[in-house]
């Protein structure tokens, strides 16, 4: 059901919770476990416990103190080696692979960024609300291979601008473990995934649409205006059991959230995908993709492109008719 308060904003309205009382995992999750279901039950996005605020506000802490220009050189880099997987390889793994390899992770070359995308749909799907064995142990060992690569980055590369503004400002010790911490900084590639490659999707059809490339102003108008994250989910915990609650962000003033769950990466979100859109303008002589039918997800649609191997795929098919 969708909430019925005129007065009060639900993101701000306190009996509204991110989980059901006394159930930190959904039912895939609680009945297969595992290490999807360890990062799930820390991530900030999930929890609406004390440690929330101060948790959170390290993390943003950190995510500020992010250098643009550091932001822009990794995401024009993503943004070179993504062109040469095809059009929807590019706004699917520019937004994550941007903040991995901010992070640093080695992303060289399109079949680490292949990897990356491989590991987030096997999470998507063990997130499933329907998932079952398979897909929530393929989800964990994504998430237990990339948690590991992250440690390694973190000894490899303590510098690379996001692991250093997090040790900086968000240090293992101002977490509630070490778990929660590490848990968080996957978590900040998995938030950029999906709703980066939304927003990325549709600032390129309506680039296309209208043969303008979207600025900034432009990238938060298309968020707004059902292009990225559509709705959000509450449980309001004043019936018992809590009642399920949609909550919409498209058509507010605020397509990022609100309240305490307010999401800390916009800014890094804006600044790398104009990056990406203004590397991509300085390309000459490329034509922008041709849309195909989005994946829909019941809280955001996300853009797929023809390739020029789909056309010429369906270039094929039409020479096979039989012709008259
Ligand atoms: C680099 C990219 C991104 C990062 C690192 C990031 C990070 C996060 C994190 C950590 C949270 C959880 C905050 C909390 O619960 O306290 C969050 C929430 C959120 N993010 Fe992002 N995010 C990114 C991209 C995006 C994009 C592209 C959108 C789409 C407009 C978006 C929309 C949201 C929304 C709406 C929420 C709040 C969800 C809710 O209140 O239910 N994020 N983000």
């Amino acid at each position: 059901m969708t909430s019925s308060c005129p007065f009060h904003s639900p993101l701000l309205d306190p009996d509204l919770r991110m989980r059901p009382p006394g159930e930190p995992l959904p039912p895939p999750l609680r009945a297969h476990g595992g290490p999807l279901a360890d990062v799930f039950a820390r991530w900030l996005r999930q929890r609406d416990d004390t440690a929330h605020a101060p948790e959170k506000a390290a993390l943003t802490r950190a995510l500020q103190a992010l250098s643009d220009d550091d932001v822009r050189a990794h995401a024009r880099r993503q943004a070179a080696i993504a062109l040469q997987g095809g059009w929807s390889h590019w706004s699917w793994a520019v937004p994550a692979s941007t903040v991995a390899s901010l992070l640093g992770l080695e992303i060289r070359d399109v079949d680490a960024q292949r990897r990356l995308h491989a590991a987030l749909r096997a999470m998507a799907a063990g997130l499933g609300a329907s998932a079952g064995t398979d897909a929530v142990r393929a989800g964990g060992d994504a998430v237990a291979g990339w948690l590991k690569a992250l440690d390694d980055a973190e000894r490899l590369s303590p510098d690379a601008p996001l692991q250093w503004t997090l040790l900086r400002h968000a240090a293992p010790e101002r977490w509630t473990d070490r778990a929660a911490f590490t848990a968080n900084r996957l978590a900040l590639i998995w938030q950029s995934h999906e709703a980066g490659a939304a927003l990325l999707g549709h600032a390129l059809l309506e680039w296309r649409a209208t043969g303008r490339m979207p600025s900034r102003d432009g990238l938060l108008r298309i968020a707004r205006d059902d292009g990225a994250v559509r709705v959000t989910r509450r449980f309001d915990v004043r019936h018992v059991p809590a009642e399920p609650v949609s909550v919409p962000l498209s058509g507010t003033d605020h397509p990022f959230g609100d309240g305490a769950h307010r999401c800390p990466g916009q800014g890094l979100t804006l600044t790398s995908l104009l990056a990406a859109l203004n590397w991509l303008s300085e390309q000459t002589g490329l034509r922008l993709p041709e849309p195909a039918a989005p994946l829909s997800l019941p809280n955001m649609d996300i853009p797929q492109f023809l390739d020029i191997l789909d056309i010429l795929d369906d270039q094929d098919n039409l020479d096979k008719e039989p012709r008259s």
